[in-house]
């Protein structure tokens, strides 16, 4: 790439009209047509965390006693979420910059809590999660030495807790539920996984970066939600997103544990720098003070009532929703959710849903493609109620017309996900993704391009070409 900085900076309006110019393809979240990404309360709201994160624009969450705001701010929001959530008054925890942070730690924390009581630094500790855990957990795997053993769901999209406890061997440390799952929205049977953890002596986390902000205010509201907090005895650690549905800028979540014992592991204290005394809870060194702040204003402001008000609509929103699809032929919900993410798929063998998201894609929508099973993925948020009908009409539409002509899944990006979803070489798969993700940091893979009309013959024709590689035979 030529770019270089310019010689003398551009003019500030300039800067701005390229700006909007550079942001004319991105998802058009402001006319909901977006299921994941953003979290959108009003604008009125989002107004408010602007000033409030332009205010606290420069501090750092780095160090606490520097800015004594911040330290207060962090610690009333681990406060809030800890009650909202259960806890007792031993537990603790940390503001972090999002779910996969909160993950990690968490996962960090107990690979060191297990090494220490061994005295083994190089034991390498086994975490049993659900199929449908979030992807953070491989992360952490892949990051700190820990392995990941996977554990099958049921048709609801539920961890099967008997798979859990026969993938239980001496060196497992912890097993993890989500509340809901990323994938089809499913709450864990997170009592039987405390019950388990409680038999076996290990620690339990839950996920709940999606449902902690959310599932709560159902549960007041009268919705079945099953049990997922520190209720239920076993559970040692939760992760809750603060950005996500708690409304609040991003770069804003929270890690708990039942209590110091644990969190004592998370934190790094290093004496012998020639720079200081350097001591850090999470994995950040530098904290946006923006994104502690608006996590504070947010909750403060919305309080209760704001987050009941708000839960009504977004339980009659997803309703709507998933009514709609449902009164489609050929189309079904996956498992069975419980909160504002879903998923759904077709029934119908003749209906590619992956042609339907490309004609839901003609038609305006930014639509997120899942594999295992091929599906659509929806994550609901307040801008959505204002669009269901729209969607479902549109929806109806597609599915007619990829009904209507075979060629549509042959075409566009249809076939590409098909070809990626059912290949069963996956180490294949991760060379091709990581081939593009290298052009993307090299400068080589054309953006612009990316997501174009692709001809379906001519990713057969590389999908025949991957397989002879490996002498698969098709
Ligand atoms: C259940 C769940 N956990 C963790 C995460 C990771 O959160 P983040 O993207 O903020 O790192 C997500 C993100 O969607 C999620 O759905």
């Amino acid at each position: 790439m030529s770019m270089t900085i310019p010689e003398i900076g551009m003019s500030r309006d300039e800067i701005m009209i390229e700006m909007s110019k550079a942001r004319e393809r991105d998802a058009r979240w402001e006319e909901g047509k977006i299921f994941s990404l953003v979290f959108h309360l009003s604008d009125e709201h989002t107004e408010f965390l602007k000033e409030v994160y332009t205010s606290f624009f420069h501090e750092n969450g780095l160090n606490p006693f520097a800015f004594q705001s911040l330290k207060k701010f962090e610690s009333e929001v681990v406060r809030m979420v800890a009650n909202l959530l259960n806890g007792d008054d031993g537990v603790v925890g940390c503001m972090t910059s999002g779910g996969t942070e909160s993950i990690l730690l968490a996962m960090k924390t107990y690979r060191d809590y297990i090494r220490n009581r061994r005295r083994d630094r190089f034991f390498i500790p086994e975490v049993i999660v659900p199929d449908t855990a979030h992807v953070a957990f491989e992360k952490a795997g892949e990051y700190f030495d820990i392995k990941i053993v996977h554990a099958p769901v049921d048709s609801e999209g539920r961890v099967d807790v008997d798979a859990v406890e026969r993938r239980i061997t001496s060196k497992t440390v912890a097993v993890v539920g989500s509340a809901p799952n990323y994938p089809c929205g499913a709450v864990d049977p997170i009592i039987e996984l405390g019950k388990l953890a409680q038999r076996y002596n290990l620690l339990l986390h839950v996920d709940a970066c999606i449902g902690g902000m959310v599932l709560p205010w159902w549960e007041k509201l009268g919705k079945e939600v099953p049990l997922f907090d520190f209720r239920v005895p076993g559970v040692t650690s939760i992760s809750v997103d603060i950005h996500k549905y708690g409304y609040s800028a991003k770069g804003a979540s929270v890690i708990l544990y039942k209590s110091i014992e644990f969190m004592r592991e998370q934190i790094f204290v290093y004496v012998n720098w020639p720079g200081g005394i350097y001591m850090s809870p999470g994995m950040l060194g530098t904290r946006p003070g923006g994104a502690i702040a608006s996590a504070w204003a947010t909750l403060m402001s919305i309080g209760e009532k704001g987050y009941m008000d708000n839960s009504k609509l977004l339980i009659d929103t997803v309703e709507r929703f998933q009514e709609g699809i449902r009164s489609i032929p050929g189309l079904d919900i996956v498992g069975n959710p419980c909160g504002p993410v879903f998923a759904y798929y077709s029934t119908d063998k003749n209906l590619n849903i992956y042609a339907v998201a490309d004609v839901m894609e003609e038609k305006g929508w930014h639509i997120d493609r899942q594999q295992k099973p091929p599906s659509i993925h929806q994550m609901i948020n307040p801008t959505h109620k204002d669009i269901v009908e729209r969607y479902i009409e549109d929806l109806r539409d597609s599915v007619e017309k990829v009904r209507g002509n075979r060629d549509i899944g042959r075409y566009s990006k249809a076939p590409t996900y098909g070809m990626l979803a059912n290949i069963p070489a996956r180490a294949l798969v991760e060379k091709e993704v990581r081939k593009m993700v290298e052009k993307i940091f090299t400068g080589e893979f054309d953006m612009e391009k990316f997501g174009e009309r692709v001809d379906g013959n001519r990713v057969l024709k590389i999908l025949r070409e991957m397989l002879s590689k490996l002498r698969i035979k098709k």
